[in-house]
């Protein structure tokens, strides 16, 4: 496993979230007996930290693994193997793999999520009052007047008025119904947040309101973002670094103006070409991502990405790089992210 941790970093600079080597492998199977017939590869020995304050993108093409990541961090679903290491304000320092029922509890109190489709994720039968409120009350933080008062709090906060408490969610915008999922999840007043995709299923218009609330919220309440997109654009303005995950694997992890301005994984390369740049110039360069995704059950063998890989070479094909880091906090899982001269985006994307 490579060395994700800082170096020489004093206890306080701790990462809030250390990720190890997480796996989470899918049985599929078949028949009457059900029998396991093979395995989804869905996330596959990642290694990433997240420090106390920043925001760390999640990026990839769809069913790279990126849902499944924050699921894991939650202990929604059961990691098949790795460590997920926490720092708790209550519990101190934990695995979250290792947490029994009641522990897992208490650390959901400040690990939180934010789901893609402000839609589905809020129940229509319920008023805003017991949606917000249904964390507050599940984990003993309020009841009563209380309650209402926080809940309050909470919808101000998301620019929401507090009187639409008593109103259910069918009479909102969905840029104001992530403003409500984000007022569920920030209720209790959480360390870390897993944000999946939080404005793909909004207009564009709406989109840089809801990241620009992201960000206002994240300063006042002190939060820590996991932030998942499957496009680089949305990541830009607001990650500090970013990690590019394919099939399972994050092949490329740098601060996000390094891995903007020059990416050393030729997936990166792609994803960045495929940008909309406000600049009308064209660029030097085109690179366009041909062939479909690998098959998390049955990825090719050494670089899962040398199908698609116009610099790929023979040992591309036999051997699977290893996550290199090419220059301090630039790591990259190609055999030739040393060598390669890939091109990157001079300016940042507008929001
Ligand atoms: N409960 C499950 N059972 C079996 N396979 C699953 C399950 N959940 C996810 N997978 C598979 O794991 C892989 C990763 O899925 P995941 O939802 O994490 O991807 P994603 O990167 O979030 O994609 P998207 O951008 O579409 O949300 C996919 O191949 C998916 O089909
Ligand atoms: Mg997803």
């Amino acid at each position: 496993m490579p060395d994700l941790m800082p170096q020489s970093s004093p206890a306080s600079s701790e990462p809030l979230l250390v990720v190890e080597g997480l796996t989470k492998y899918f049985p599929i199977r078949r028949g009457f007996f059900k029998r396991v017939v093979g395995q989804v590869k869905a996330v596959d020995h990642v290694d990433f930290y997240v420090q106390e304050g920043e925001t760390l993108g999640l990026v990839g093409e769809s069913g790279c693994g990126k849902t499944t990541t924050g699921r894991c961090i939650l202990r929604a679903i059961e990691p098949t193997d790795g460590r997920i290491l926490f720092r708790d304000p209550k519990l101190g320092r934990v695995d979250i793999c290792k947490l029994d029922k009641e522990q897992i509890r208490l650390v959901r109190r400040n690990i939180r999520m934010i789901f893609q489709d402000p839609y589905a994720s809020l129940n229509p039968r319920m008023t805003l009052l017991d949606i917000v409120g249904a964390p507050l009350r599940a984990m003993g933080l309020a009841h009563g007047k209380e309650l209402e008062d926080r809940v309050a709090q909470m919808l101000q906060l998301v620019g929401l008025r507090p009187e639409y408490m008593r109103r259910y969610p069918h009479a909102f915008s969905g840029g104001q119904r992530q403003r409500i999922g984000l007022a569920r999840a920030l209720a209790p007043y959480p360390k870390f947040v897993v944000c999946d995709e939080p404005v793909s299923a909004l207009d564009v218009s709406v989109q840089a309101q809801i990241l620009n609330l992201l960000e206002d919220l994240q300063e006042q309440m002190g939060l820590t973002y996991l932030f998942v997109a499957h496009d680089l654009s949305v990541v830009a303005h607001i990650s500090d670094r970013v990690a590019v995950m394919y099939v399972g694997k994050i092949v490329e992890l740098a601060s996000t103006a390094e891995l903007f301005s020059s990416p050393k994984h030729p997936y990166t390369e792609a994803l960045l070409s495929a940008i909309p740049l406000p600049d009308p110039r064209p660029r030097e360069k085109r690179v366009l991502l041909t062939g479909e995704v690998a098959n998390p059950a049955n990825p090719p063998s050494g670089c899962y990405f040398h199908p698609r890989c116009s610099y790929a070479e023979e040992i591309c094909k036999t051997h699977e790089p290893e996550f290199d880091e090419v220059t301090p906090g630039h790591y990259v899982k190609c055999h030739f992210g040393r060598e390669l001269s890939l091109t990157g985006v001079v300016r940042m994307p507008d929001r």
